[in-house]
């Protein structure tokens, strides 16, 4: 529980500028944190990684969130696969509000298309690079401070897995591998962090609407995300907002309880 005369509890969140990390940006400023907004804003670049064929986030939107709250965000152009810059951010969000309590690795791409046999070995290396090494990163820049901070006991790392982090999904194997690498990681984390109050977790949502899953269904040559709501029991798509609204709770004090666990917000995907 926290009261209004506690200080302001502070989280960095990656991939912030677009889908389910910017509306966790959202939703966790309303909830009276102050937040570090990471992405790499790489647009249409070559540095998106091998394979990677849609547009991610442009800088004018990850900068956005500093328009719109003012003081309350800062933004920070950092790729994930940097450990040194993300190290940066991470004191960046110690010396601008003076603690960190949550980290949110939420920063991914998505790369597929074909099986296992025929998928260049490079498209692997991204997915590896940025899904889960950039998850690694995080971690690493974010939990020693922590550890030191005034409050380790509410102190919470988030990952971002996937259904496809429990199954495995037809022609995106090396983003299913990656998936499963991030529950492994989180597990790992976990246990590493035993007694310390510090605690990690991983969220695996169903198909949300994001530009992810728009990239997704041109790689199944769909004509409509909506397609997709089929393969869950809500049949229908989930909005970021209600992921986010999920990784907030796991962002919480009272998201404690979640230690070392995968938690399902699939609407039904994985049923
Ligand atoms: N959308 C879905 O249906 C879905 C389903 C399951 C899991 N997820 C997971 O949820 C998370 C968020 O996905 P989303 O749908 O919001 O994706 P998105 O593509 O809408 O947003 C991802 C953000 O990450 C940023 N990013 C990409 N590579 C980066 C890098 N190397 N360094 C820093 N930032 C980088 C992009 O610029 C973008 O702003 C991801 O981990 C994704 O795998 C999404």
């Amino acid at each position: 529980m926290t009261t209004e005369t506690d200080p302001p509890r502070v989280a960095l969140v990656t991939g912030a500028a677009k889908g389910i990390g910017r509306a966790t940006v959202h939703i966790l400023v309303q909830q009276g944190f102050r937040v570090v907004a990471v992405d790499s804003c790489a647009g249409s670049g070559t540095e998106r990684g091998e394979g990677v064929d849609y547009a991610l986030a442009t800088p004018d939107q990850l900068l956005s969130l500093e328009s719109e709250y003012p003081g309350l965000v800062h933004a920070q152009i950092v790729d994930v696969r940097d450990a040194r810059a993300l190290a940066a951010a991470g004191k960046f969000a110690v010396d601008e509000f003076g603690r960190l309590d949550a980290a949110v690795a939420a920063a991914a791409v998505i790369v597929g298309g074909y099986p296992v046999w025929e998928t260049p070995e490079s498209h692997l290396h991204t997915l590896l690079d940025v899904d889960v090494v950039g998850v690694w990163n995080t971690a690493s820049a974010t939990v020693p401070l922590m550890l030191t901070g005034p409050d380790p006991q509410g102190c919470r790392f988030v990952a971002l897995a996937s259904a496809a982090g429990t199954r495995g999904l037809f022609h995106l194997a090396g983003y299913t591998v990656a998936k499963h690498a991030v529950v492994g990681l989180v597990r790992g984390l976990a246990a590493d962090l035993i007694g310390t109050g510090v605690t990690a977790v991983a969220v695996s949502p169903g198909s949300t609407d994001t530009d992810m899953l728009q990239a997704t269904a041109g790689l199944y040559d769909l004509d409509q995300i909506n397609e997709f709501s089929s393969s869950q029991l809500l049949r229908r798509l989930l909005r970021p907002e209600e992921i986010a609204a999920t990784i907030a709770f796991c962002c919480s004090k009272e998201g404690a309880v979640l230690n070392g666990s995968i938690v399902d917000a699939s609407g039904g995907f994985t049923a």
